[in-house]
């Protein structure tokens, strides 16, 4: 039982699901990747294909002019394809949900109008 236990738990933590990943890139990034770094985008504000793009330079250890990417190289050494490839559609979905609680909470401020 304690061997099938310690499979699962290694087995969840190589296999992250993307909403796990993304928890260490809030600190940086804000809740919904909303946050630039430095002299670069927020990466909220990138499509899909540019984020995955950024996150494999990153992970090849790819050096910007800010001397800074070895930050983001560390946070992204061990992801696998698909990590990057579920983080960057994860992100993606993110603004959806972002531009859902905007409208709400707009909505919400309209009403103590009235
Ligand atoms: C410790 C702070 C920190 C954490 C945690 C962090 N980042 Fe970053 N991120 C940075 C910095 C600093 C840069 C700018 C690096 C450079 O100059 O190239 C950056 C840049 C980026 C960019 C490039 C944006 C562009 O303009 O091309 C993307 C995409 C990105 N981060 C995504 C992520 C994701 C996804 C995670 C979580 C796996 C993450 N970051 C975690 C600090 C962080």
């Amino acid at each position: 039982m304690k061997y099938v236990l310690l499979v699962f738990a290694l087995t969840s933590a190589l296999c992250a699901d993307a909403p796990t990943l993304f928890r260490q890139c809030q600190i940086c990034h804000g809740k919904y990747a909303e946050k630039p770094m430095g002299s670069r985008i927020a990466p909220s504000s990138l499509t899909k294909d540019q984020m995955s793009y950024a996150l494999i330079k990153y992970r090849e250890n790819h050096q910007t002019s800010s001397g800074n990417a070895k930050i983001m190289s560390t946070n992204v050494r061990h992801f696998t394809d698909k990590d990057i490839e579920d983080i960057s559609i994860y992100i993606k979905e993110l603004q959806e949900q972002r531009k859902a609680e905007q409208e709400a909470q707009a909505a919400e401020k309209l009403k103590s109008l009235e």
